[in-house]
């Protein structure tokens, strides 16, 4: 029996619409449905990683082709070395093709950008808040936004809280496009002038960022062009790369259940648990979550995770009782 659920095929981030890039109703097995329940169970429960179960990681590709674990999917597309290089060149080469604009990247949903930069500004002010001294505002803070396409997060988020941002892109006509688009796009925030620093033209696959370089390392609709292991050995080498306190930055979309391949780009959207069960190979502390709100309906589920290397030191807002109560000049 097979039950039909209504689904993104590819995000909007996926390339031109219309198909087969356009959101689509897909039949997906019993099974697979079932499993989407169990998640929600697992949640339910309060739990938050887990030991994921075959049917847990069971995902289809973007024909409807079914897997029954990611490990079968990721030996058929990258399981020798041979097969790897063509995975990530098959990616590369897919947003080679793609328009270098903000439209280009968002696959069509340039019109998101707005509800996206919004939500993702308050999840920022709240991490600022919560794990910076003064909220951060008495140091100089350096960003890196990885698979930063044209610039777009850079341009309309991260400079806005960082004095410095670097992008990481491997398609050089994206990169091409930021780097036009920020050389005068030095924003004043204040007294501070806030700009773009370095562009590297790498994949983050092959990316070690500078040692003590980053207050925080931006994540954003890239990820799933990694191969798992590549995704463990990225963020255990980029976890160096932060200054003491400083913090990773994960936003995209999230698959019901296991994984959805898209076979056009080489990437896969992986679901909640499987993202919980990769940070924990990671040995990353998940800080906070937020759900993306505003999206269109037919689009995939965006979440935004936190992640520091060890279990931060929250900075308390409510000054002690005796330091409150003292007498003090008033200035
Ligand atoms: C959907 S676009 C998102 C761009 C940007 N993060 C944004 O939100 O505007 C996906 C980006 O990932 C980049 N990408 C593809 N393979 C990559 C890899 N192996 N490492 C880093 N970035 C990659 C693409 O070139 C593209 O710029």
């Amino acid at each position: 029996m097979d039950i039909t659920v209504h689904r993104a095929l590819c995000g909007p981030w996926n390339g031109p619409l219309p198909p087969p890039h356009s959101p689509s109703t897909v039949s997906l097995p019993l099974s697979l449905a079932n499993s989407a329940r169990a998640d929600c169970a697992f949640y339910r429960s309060g739990c938050s990683v887990g030991t994921l179960s075959a049917m847990e990681t069971a995902g289809l590709d973007s024909d409807g082709h079914q897997f029954n674990s990611a490990d079968e999917m990721w030996t058929e597309y990258t399981g020798d070395d041979s097969k790897k290089d063509q995975w990530y060149r098959d990616g590369v080469s897919y947003w080679e093709g793609v328009e270098a604009s903000v439209n280009g990247v968002l696959g069509g949903y340039g019109h998101v950008n707005d509800a996206d930069v919004k939500d993702s500004g308050v999840f920022i002010r709240s991490l600022f808040s919560e794990l910076f001294v003064d909220g951060g505002r008495n140091r100089p803070l350096v960003a890196l936004d990885c698979g930063s396409g044209v610039g777009r997060i850079t341009k309309n988020l991260l400079l806005k809280y960082f004095n410095e941002v670097d992008l990481l892109e491997p398609v050089k006509h994206f990169l091409d496009a930021a780097r036009e688009s920020l050389s005068d796009a030095n924003v004043a925030a204040g007294s501070d002038t806030h700009k773009a620093s370095n562009f590297f033209c790498v994949p983050l696959q092959e990316f070690t960022p500078e040692t003590g370089r980053y207050d925080v390392i931006w994540v954003q609709w890239c990820i799933g062009h990694l191969t798992d292991n590549d995704f463990v050995s990225f963020f255990n080498r980029a976890k160096a790369g932060l200054k003491p306190g400083g913090f990773f930055v994960m936003k995209e979309n999230i698959a019901k259940s296991g994984f959805v391949l898209d076979k056009d780009d080489r990437s896969i959207t992986r679901s909640d648990l499987y993202f919980r069960d990769l940070f924990r190979q990671c040995g990353l502390h998940l800080y906070k979550t937020k759900d993306q709100r505003g999206f269109p309906k037919e689009l995939f589920a965006v979440k935004m995770y936190a992640l520091t290397p060890d279990v931060p030191k929250v900075i308390s807002k409510t000054r002690s009782k005796r330091k409150a109560n003292r007498p003090a000049i008033i200035h």
